[in-house]
């Protein structure tokens, strides 16, 4: 597919796969022209990690606003779109039924098409999204291009051969990377979520403190962190045990763990980059935000690496309505009774 030769298009994205709620319009794939979160964090905090159904009630309790203001924002009526993508999965069955919902409301009040969008897909986009206050150009990612996925469900190597086209080469058996940073957050009493929190605290603290595993898993594009996970708990008890009202060294334990999953997430990339004989890296998903990761990744790599701005890593209704368009240009139109997918592989696409 030649992106340049596309017909332009405006969509509205919907994002509800997780404990965001998102709506954003996207023009031609790259320029928002709105983005709005209404992040649940705060809510889930209190429970140190997501609450399923309190996930879902407050969706249905913002949903609406967020679109309003998604279109508000844009100075657009749905009467100005081409169509309303929406995330089907992977994601939380009962977050990702509102925002889907939503989308085939607004589908059938405003007879535009829909198109149900894989979140991972959808990640990859955001690398393509033109963020206002940059002045330069677009650095546009060129296939094929070695992805890495990050971000708390998921940890997943993928060829991009072209816009739409994914060989999945592996991911994780286990944690995913976002999710360990969350288990070990809690673990550190750091709060949730724990990837912010970790990487806070690990900026006062010795990487080399801890020597802690790295689960190579050579031979695959697999990875594992459950191990790492462990390893940290184990290191807790220890330190406890030993010291018993000395303070944990929680930063020498912060800048370890992250070390370990950086040095893991880095290593792999890049050796799949050789592998596969592909000079462009591309990084997303929440924990691409890391600034020792991005910083890492960029190192040595064999050409350009593509990560989106920090406010794009996390989940956003802007990358949703960017894959949306490339779909929408591939003719992609679904019915109005499509489910969601809450376990939905990219290899599927
Ligand atoms: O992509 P995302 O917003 O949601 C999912 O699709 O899962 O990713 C959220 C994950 C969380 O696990 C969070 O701890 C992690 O991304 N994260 C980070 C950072 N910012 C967010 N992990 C490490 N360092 C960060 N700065
Ligand atoms: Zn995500």
């Amino acid at each position: 597919m030649n992106a340049s030769k596309l017909p332009p298009a405006r969509i509205l994205g919907i994002e509800t796969s997780c404990d965001e709620t998102a709506a954003a319009v996207v023009e031609n794939g790259r320029t928002i022209l709105s983005n709005v979160v209404a992040s649940q964090t705060e809510l889930h905090a209190k429970y140190g990690g997501i609450f399923p159904e309190v996930a879902s009630r407050e969706h249905i309790r913002t949903i609406y606003t967020v679109v309003e203001e998604a279109l508000e924002q844009a100075h657009m009526a749905l009467s100005d779109l081409d169509a309303i993508a929406a995330t089907r999965g992977p994601g939380l069955a009962g977050s990702l039924v509102v925002g889907l919902n939503m989308a085939k409301g607004l589908a059938l009040g405003s007879e535009k098409p829909i198109i149900g969008i894989n979140h991972l897909e959808a990640h990859l986009y955001s690398a393509w999204l033109q963020v206002d206050d940059e002045d330069e150009p677009l650095d546009e990612p060129e296939f094929p291009i070695l992805a890495l996925i990050v971000s708390g469900g998921h940890t997943e190597l993928v060829l991009v051969k072209d816009y739409l086209q994914y060989e999945r080469l592996g991911g994780t058996l286990d944690d995913a990377a976002g999710e360990a940073f969350d288990k070990v957050g809690r673990l550190l009493e750091l709060g949730y979520p724990g990837g912010p929190a970790i990487q806070e605290a690990a900026k006062n603290g010795d990487k080399d403190a801890f020597k802690l595993p790295r689960a190579w898993l050579e031979e695959t594009w697999n990875f594992s962190f459950s191990g790492l996970k462990t390893a940290v708990l184990h290191t807790v008890r220890d330190l406890e045990s030993k010291k018993k009202n000395n303070p944990l060294p929680t930063a020498d334990l912060a800048a370890s763990f992250q070390e370990a999953v950086v040095d893991v997430l880095v290593t792999k990339t890049r050796y799949a980059a050789q592998e596969y004989s592909v000079n462009e890296l591309l990084v997303a998903g929440g924990v691409s935000a890391n600034r020792s990761l991005r910083a890492n990744i960029a190192k040595g790599a064999p050409g350009r690496v593509h990560i989106p701005p920090i406010e794009l890593c996390t989940d956003n209704a802007a990358m949703i309505a960017a894959a949306g368009y490339y779909r929408f240009a591939h003719g992609q139109r679904d019915p109005l009774d499509i489910d969601a997918l809450p376990t939905w592989p990219i290899s599927e696409l």
